[in-house]
């Protein structure tokens, strides 16, 4: 396993980090909790020293797992969690008054209820699990981020960018008062590498790269019969003729690649071949797929020529409305 540094937080990261949305139980289905353990637990035996969750995955439930293996980890290993907005509004509007998002007494009280899921004194990294530029004048995340720094009940600070909008967090990179963002990279959307990735290498801000194999479409397996437990979240985001769609792009890019390329090993490798990546985050509810997406620390950045060829490859979309 290979460790890049996360930013100026001093954090040392592995580069394959764990996404822990897929193990809350509640948005994606068909998976169950001792499975869920036993990957987390297989991901930190590997050298993954970095999970991301979020209190909004599964009511908490994600959280309660990933505190039980790290408290049982026997080392550092580094969480990231996220402060659901008030309003419960995924993404933020320019127009939601902060209020109804991130009020001061909230964002504290939620970083509370993480501590508590969790059973950890400390929080490494606390984001605001949705952001809009149009707030970064405004004193209530500041200052409840601030506070929370102080009181050592949070290490560092972050925000998740906006689907497909990545331009919406650059103000707040400006800001000097955020460690992190994370934000969604993969081989269809490449737009963090225009102005996200420059200014997070020019300020020192570690990038985590969400949803690497687009939710699943760039998994190797997905096909237009694809089907998914009833009520899956996924069953919603790939709804429509969207599973043609993707049928159609992943078809492309495996004809461009040619034999023996794998599609996910290819596509973590894409997002681990840009310097501004501290870490990518991908969801492995099995040891299966922990296993294989961990060998590909060691493997690396892609060659030069695939990375041209991978450009062709961006597509231009939003599945997630
Ligand atoms: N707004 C936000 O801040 C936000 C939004 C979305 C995600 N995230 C974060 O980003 C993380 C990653 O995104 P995601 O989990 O939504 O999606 P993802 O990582 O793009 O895709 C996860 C899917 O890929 C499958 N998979 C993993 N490794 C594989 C392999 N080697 N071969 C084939 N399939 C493989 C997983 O299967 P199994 O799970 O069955 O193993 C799962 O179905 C999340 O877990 C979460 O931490 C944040």
């Amino acid at each position: 396993m290979n460790y890049r540094k996360l930013g100026r937080t001093g954090f040392e990261v592995s580069d394959i980090g764990y996404g822990a949305w897929g193990i809350g139980g509640k948005q994606w289905l068909g998976g169950g909790d001792d499975e869920s353990l036993l990957a987390l637990r297989r991901a930190i035996d590997l050298g993954v020293n970095l999970i991301d969750t979020a209190l909004a995955y599964g009511d908490g439930h994600s959280e309660v797992l990933v505190g039980q293996v790290v408290r049982e980890a026997g080392r550092k290993i580094y969480v990231a969690t996220k402060v659901p907005p008030k309003n419960r509004v995924w993404p933020a509007a320019a127009a939601t008054p902060i209020g109804d998002a991130f009020p001061y007494d909230y964002i504290l009280a939620c970083a509370e209820e993480s501590l508590r899921n969790l059973g950890l004194e400390t929080i490494d990294l606390l984001q605001l699990h949705v952001w809009t530029d149009a707030w970064v004048e405004r004193d209530e995340w500041k200052r409840a981020l601030e506070d929370l720094k102080r009181s050592g009940k949070v290490q560092s600070v972050g925000v998740s960018a906006t689907e497909h909008d990545p331009d919406s967090a650059l103000a707040v990179m400006k800001t000097g008062l955020i460690d992190a963002v994370q934000v969604i990279y993969n081989i269809f959307d490449q737009a963090p590498e225009k102005h996200m990735f420059p200014l997070a290498m020019e300020r020192n801000i570690g990038i985590l790269a969400r949803v690497p194999l687009d939710e699943g479409a760039l998994s190797g397996h997905f096909s237009e019969s694809t089907t998914f437990p009833p009520g899956d979240f996924r069953e919603w985001y790939f709804r429509g003729d969207r599973k043609k769609q993707v049928v159609a792009h992943v078809d492309a890019l495996r004809r461009d690649l040619g034999e023996g390329a794998g599609i996910p090993d290819t596509a973590l490798r894409f997002c681990l071949s840009h310097p501004a990546v501290s870490s990518v985050i991908p969801g492995m509810r099995t040891r299966r797929h922990v296993e294989s997406n961990v060998a590909l620390s060691d493997a690396g950045a892609l060659p030069r020529e695939m990375l041209a060829i991978l450009k062709r490859h961006a597509w231009d979309r939003s599945f997630y409305c």
